[in-house]
């Protein structure tokens, strides 16, 4: 802002009394500078949400040891604030922790706030309860949205401003909404989370945007908020400056230089990574070294990528369907998704090198451990474990009914003769198994477009049960259809001309293991029609580290051990090998428990190995 140069001088003054013995960061159009002197943000991301909380310390001594000096992290708000108003903060949502962990390691820190922070997360990181709120438009000068954000940030700030650059703590920069010129150009909207973010996070914290280039960071950027961009050095370096306003205009920070990419569920896809192409690697190296001469910023996507643990995964809207992002958030990144670091980490540590202030060497490498064989035997069917039924007539969606990831089982007896085709009016927008009298009929699934999902006709007589279980594969977190993200099977649901009404609801979030009915039957004779089936098992290691489990010949389902849920697995790929993080691991009596979502009776022997695998079988459920 531009104020008289006397008042300036004046305000000037009192700020060096007031700032005597704090740290500070600032910018000018040429440069950062932290405590003064001019810093060069040598930034890499590592989302702390990703990472499980035991192996944080570690993570940051590679960071080090690479030749960062930043950590840029996501905070996903939908994993903290679980319902309105209630905050978890243990765990790996200890964002607090993870802050000063990072100062501990000689690092500095980017929030990157949003709230709206895509990530390839459930929704882009909004808590699904938002659906339930009325009036919602997410990502709008929206007052119901922007209550719920203001609501949030004060929260946030609150907890975190003690680690404020001026309070002496880590927090250099914080990130207001993300890349939102892809999505809008509404300045109002952008102005009022910008207010919001003034009035709730500490005043030393430098805020700014990110944003493609170009007319989208034309959209996005905001009055008096430093104006990034993220992908490629040479955007950043040539388009950045001509389209920033003067009062956005600072120092080159590219927020986000790709490495490789996310990795989709599909019998097509590949894993992203350039590990082992010497000359993608060392093209990666050149764009770093050219940014660093330049005196330019940047951040790392991804640094460290991580895991989608739980039902925390995003989605893609591909045109016609959905395309869910996987387990593994390995993003071919210079640590990989076990915390090691790859060839692109000590090319990368080579280039940096050069800038690093105190660089640290590399910390040794654990080997992983493997675990030749897993015992695990069918416990109980997952429809002899199911909770109290909601009864209804009309379908809701399934945040109407308080639940917000996980499965849904929508059971009805039929009272006459149905007969006909299917029909889920929506499309779906989701995975369904249907099932008549506990005997699987076939899958409908937002992945497959319209004209190749599985035409299912049935006959239904009186007292005959037909379920249909509905999984929640992730929320869309990225493009213009994110504004409803309900989940679940609701509104009309028809078997040939009838419609059926009349439904016992049950939800399964799977936040704990439900619990078997005392008349269960043992699963016997697994076979390809069988409803879901938990195994379950346990393994002794003789040393206790991390290992990738692989599960030959199961088709679909979930995997725990010792309660922790490591997330999906998928026979159709890419990914077959599950990150299982030896801290979450002991020598004796570890327990393993595993949904099997569509048993054959074929499954092979659960593993833990060493080296991992990337490949795709074909889909079984494919029409
Ligand atoms: C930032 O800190 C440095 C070193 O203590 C000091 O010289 C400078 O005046 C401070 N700048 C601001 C804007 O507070
Ligand atoms: C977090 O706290 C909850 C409630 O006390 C507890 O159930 C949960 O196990 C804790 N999680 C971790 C990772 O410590
Ligand atoms: C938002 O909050 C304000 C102030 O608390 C209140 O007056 C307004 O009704 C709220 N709007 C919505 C849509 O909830
Ligand atoms: C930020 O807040 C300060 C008071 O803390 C106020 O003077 C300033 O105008 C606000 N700026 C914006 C852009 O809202
Ligand atoms: C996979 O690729 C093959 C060969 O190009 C194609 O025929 C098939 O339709 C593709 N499958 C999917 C699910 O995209
Ligand atoms: C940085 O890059 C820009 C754009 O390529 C160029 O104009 C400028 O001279 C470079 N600055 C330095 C110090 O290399
Ligand atoms: C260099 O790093 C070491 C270990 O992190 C630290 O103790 C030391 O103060 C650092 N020195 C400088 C000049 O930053
Ligand atoms: C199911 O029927 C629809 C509508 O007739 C058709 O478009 C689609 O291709 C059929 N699905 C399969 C797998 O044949
Ligand atoms: C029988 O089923 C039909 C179709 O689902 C439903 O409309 C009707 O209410 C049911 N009748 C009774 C008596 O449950
Ligand atoms: C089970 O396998 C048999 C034999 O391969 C096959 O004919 C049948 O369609 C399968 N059933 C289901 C539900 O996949
Ligand atoms: C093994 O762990 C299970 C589940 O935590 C527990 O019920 C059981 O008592 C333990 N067995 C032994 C031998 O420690
Ligand atoms: C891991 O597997 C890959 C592909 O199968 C192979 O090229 C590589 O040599 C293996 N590495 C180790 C350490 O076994």
């Amino acid at each position: 802002m531009r104020v008289p140069p006397l008042l300036c001088l004046l305000s000037g003054l009192i700020q060096v009394q007031l700032v005597i013995g704090k740290t500070n960061f600032t910018y000018d159009q040429k440069s950062f500078y932290l405590n003064g002197e001019p810093f060069q943000i040598i930034g890499g991301q590592m989302d702390a949400q990703r990472v499980p909380w035991q192996s944080w310390p570690s993570r940051f001594s590679y960071a080090r040891a690479m030749g960062l000096n930043t950590i840029f992290t996501y905070v996903y708000w939908n994993l903290i604030e679980d319902q309105p108003g209630q905050y978890i903060t243990n765990g790996s949502n200890n964002i607090y922790a993870y802050v000063q962990q990072a100062q501990e390691a000689g690092l500095q820190v980017v929030l990157r706030v949003g709230p709206y922070i895509c990530g390839e997360r459930d929704w882009g990181g909004f808590p699904a309860w938002l659906n339930n709120v009325g009036d919602m438009t997410v990502r709008s000068n929206n007052d119901a949205f922007l209550n719920q954000t203001q609501s949030w940030l004060s929260w946030l700030g609150n907890w975190l401003n003690p680690l404020a650059i001026g309070n002496g703590g880590p927090v250099i920069m914080a990130q207001i909404e993300n890349e939102y010129g892809f999505y809008g150009s509404d300045h109002t909207y952008t102005g009022a989370l910008s207010s919001q973010f003034n009035s709730t996070f500490d005043s030393s914290i430098v805020f700014y945007t990110n944003d493609g280039p170009s007319s989208a960071l034309q959209s996005g950027e905001i009055p008096y908020v430093l104006a990034e961009t993220d992908g490629s050095v040479y955007d950043m370096l040539t388009a950045r400056p001509q389209y920033v306003q003067a009062s956005s205009q600072g120092p080159n920070l590219d927020g986000e230089y790709y490495i490789a990419g996310t990795d989709q569920w599909g019998v097509n896809n590949t894993h992203a990574s350039f590990s082992g192409q010497p000359d993608r690697i060392k093209s990666i190296q050149a764009d770093l070294s050219g940014a660093l001469a330049n005196g330019s910023s940047f951040s790392i996507y991804m640094f460290h990528g991580g895991t989608n643990f739980g039902f925390s995964n995003g989605a893609y809207w591909n045109n016609d369907r959905t395309n869910p992002i996987t387990t593994s958030y390995d993003y071919g990144a210079p640590l990989d998704e076990t915390g090691r670091p790859t060839d692109i980490y000590y090319a990368l540590r080579d280039s940096l090198k050069p800038y690093a202030k105190n660089i640290t060497s590399v910390p040794d490498v654990l080997p992983l451990v493997s675990i030749p064989s897993i015992n695990v035997q069918p416990s109980f069917y997952l429809f002899d474990g199911l909770p109290d039924p909601l009864q209804m007539d009309q379908l809701k969606n399934i945040e109407q009914l308080n639940q917000w990831y996980g499965y849904t089982l929508y059971r009805h007896v039929a009272n006459s003769t149905l007969s006909g085709l299917l029909n889920l009016n929506y499309g779906p927008k989701d995975r369904v198994i249907v099932y008549i009298n506990g005997q699987r009929k076939g899958v409908l699934d937002s992945i497959y477009p319209r004209d190749q999902q599985q035409n299912i006709t049935l006959t239904l007589y009186e007292g005959d049960i037909l379920d249909l279980l509905n999984e929640n594969l992730g929320r869309i977190h990225f493009g213009s259809d994110i504004t409803s993200q309900t989940k679940g099977v609701f509104g009309d649901i028809t078997v040939g001309n009838d419609e059926i009404s009349g439904w016992n609801v049950y939800t399964l979030p799977l936040d704990e293991m439900p619990t078997p009915s005392v008349d269960a039957q043992s699963p016997v004779a697994v076979s390809n029609s069988s409803t879901p089936i938990i195994y379950t098992g346990s393994f002794d290691l003789t040393t206790v580290g991390d290992t990738f489990l692989e599960l030959p010949q199961w088709t679909k389902g979930v995997i725990w051990v010792n309660g922790n849920n490591l997330g999906r697995f998928w026979t159709i790929g890419p990914q077959q090998s599950y990150y299982l993080p030896g801290v979450w691991l002991q020598e004796t009596n570890n327990t393993i428990q595993i949904l099997n979502l569509e048993p054959t009776g074929l499954e092979g022997t659960v593993v833990g190995v060493t080296n991992r695998t990337w490949a795709s079988h074909p889909d079984p459920d494919a029409a």
